[in-house]
This record gives C-alpha cells, sequence and structure tokens, in this order.
C-alpha cells in the first residue's frame, strides 16, 4: 500500500502530536514528501531534525490553522519547497468539554476557528494550486462526535458536524479539482484523549480499561490506525472515494443507544 503516496508531496496541519504526528512519520516512512505545521514550534522542530536524520523529506512550518494568513503562507512555503502539492490533511483540531450553560464567546470562537475554519482556509489555498496542477485531495479530520451526542460537548460537538459538512460542500463547489474525504475516528489513544480524562472520579488508566470494554473490537484506537487509512485514502487507489467519510471507531457507532 505504502508505494500508492510515495513521491507525492503531503501537508498536514496539527503534525505535532498525536494523529496528525503518526501520519507525519507513516506518509514520509512510506516514501511522501512530508510538510507538517502546527502551534507547537519546539516540537515541531525536533519532529523535523528526527525525522530526516533517519533520511525521509520533512518539514516543519510554524502555523496556526485558524488564521487564514497563517495557512496561506503555509501553502505558500510547502509549494515553494516542492513545486506542487498533491493531498493535504486538516487534522489540526482542539477540544472543549462544555455544557451549553457554560458556554463562552471564547470557547465558540476556538472551537468552530480550528476544527471548521481550518480545514476551511486550508481548502482556500489549495484550491488555486489544484486547479493550476490539474487536481489533488484534500482530507479533514472530523469526529464520530458529529454523529453522536456527548454529554457536555456541545460545542465541539457541532465543531465536528460542521467540519463533516465542509466535506461535502467542498466536494461539490471543487468538483473535478479536489477530492474530499472525512476522517472520522472514534477514540484514539494520543494526547486530546488524556486531556479529556482530566476532572473524572477515577485515574486515566481504569478510564481506558472500561472503554476498551466497551469498543466492539475491544480495543482503544492507535494514531497510526488513523495514518494508514488516511495514508490510503490520499493515494490514487482511493479515487472514486469522495464527498463522504471514512469513519474509523472500531464499531463504536454501530452499538446499540443502552
Ligand atoms: N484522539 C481522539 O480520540 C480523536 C477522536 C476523533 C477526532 N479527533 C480529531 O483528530 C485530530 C487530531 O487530534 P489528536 O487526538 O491527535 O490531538 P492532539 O491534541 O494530540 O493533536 C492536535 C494537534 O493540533 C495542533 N493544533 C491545535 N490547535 C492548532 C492551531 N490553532 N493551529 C495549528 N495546529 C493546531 C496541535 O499543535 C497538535 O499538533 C483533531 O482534529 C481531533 O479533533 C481525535
Amino acid at each position: 500500500m505504502s508505494e500508492l503516496i510515495a513521491g507525492k508531496v503531503i501537508i498536514i496541519t496539527g503534525g505535532t502530536s498525536g494523529i496528525g504526528e503518526a501520519c507525519v512519520r507513516h506518509f514520509s516512512n512510506c516514501g511522501a514528501k512530508v510538510v507538517c505545521a502546527s502551534i507547537q514550534e519546539k516540537e515541531g522542530g525536533a519532529l523535523e531534525r528526527e525525522l530526516r536524520g533517519l533520511g525521509r523529506e520533512v518539514s516543519f512550518v510554524p502555523c496556526d490553522a485558524s488564521d487564514d494568513a497563517s495557512v496561506r503562507r503555509f501553502v505558500q512555503v510547502a509549494v515553494e519547497r516542492h513545486g506542487r502539492i498533491d493531498g493535504a490533511m486538516a487534522n489540526a483540531g482542539v477540544w472543549k468539554q462544555g455544557k451549553v450553560t457554560s458556554a463562552t464567546r471564547g470557547d465558540l470562537d476556538l472551537l468552530m476557528g480550528v476544527n471548521v475554519m481550518g480545514p476551511v482556509w486550508l481548502a482556500k489555498h489549495l484550491v488555486p494550486i489544484y486547479e493550476r496542477q490539474g487536481g489533488g485531495v484534500l482530507l479533514i479530520t472530523t469526529s464520530v462526535a458529529a454523529h453522536i451526542g456527548f454529554p457536555a460537548h456541545v460545542l465541539y460537538c457541532a465543531s465536528k458536524a460542521g467540519a463533516e459538512a465542509v466535506v461535502r460542500c467542498l466536494a461539490t463547489d471543487h468538483a473535478g479539482v479536489m477530492r474530499v474525504v472525512g476522517l472520522c475516528p472514534g477514540t484514539i489513544d494520543t494526547p486530546m484523549l488524556a486531556a479529556s480524562c482530566a476532572g473524572w472520579d477515577k485515574p486515566k488508566e481504569e478510564i481506558y480499561a472500561d472503554v476498551r470494554k466497551r469498543i466492539p473490537v475491544r480495543r482503544i484506537g492507535e494514531p497510526m490506525d488513523v495514518a494508514r487509512a488516511a495514508a490510503f485514502l490520499l493515494g490514487d487507489g482511493a479515487g472514486y472515494i469522495n464527498g463522504t467519510s471514512l469513519v474509523l471507531d472500531g464499531g463504536t457507532m454501530a452499538l446499540p443507544p443502552w
């Protein structure tokens, strides 16, 4: 499968932690030229040095995915470095708990700014490049939160439902130019998942053990589960998959609600 993205230029936001970091490692291991971005400059520099030391073509660009100008610069740098972009992954995401009664303008701006507008800004700056090149791919990391009413997650769920809508709209608006696919993970073992365990009445290990028992495949997902699927979706072998999302949840959404 790895040969499907070998030699391709792939850019990714949120590439310095969890799912995004696994994607950078996996895509570059498959022979892709990867340009990754995030707000974690120290981690980005370290990842770039580590993977270049292994002979991989990886570079890091500091970028705020919620900022139009910052994303424009990220895309420009990638094109200047490699001359083209074959695939992109809007993966940067933020998580915040809270019921509607505690919602603030700041929470709304943060969640919508990164989780919805992040993919929008990336698409905005990719489309002219894909038009010039004759096509390209955009993956957007959504979440099962788009489909499940997680308790006390109203704004996060709304932002991920928004991201799913962005997948469909971009695929129709830019038909023939950009293939757009959502990656819709369930429970994946990342720093974001660990952070979501704070404030519970049990330690993280106990929460994970309970969650493992409930997921039909009986394990929590690994970032590499998402990275392998992403590499396939970015490749030409996935050329007929468009305007939809691939759910990677170990069967969670198939469970009955009791
Ligand atoms: N972990 C899960 O269980 C899970 C489930 C479903 C969906 N997701 C989604 O997967 C994506 C990756 O999450 P993760 O679990 O790897 O989390 P993570 O916290 O480990 O990584 C998030 C990444 O996004 C980056 N980021 C955050 N804000 C940014 C901004 N403004 N600009 C640029 N980069 C920014 C961070 O620097 C980091 O690299 C997110 O979109 C998340 O919502 C995660």
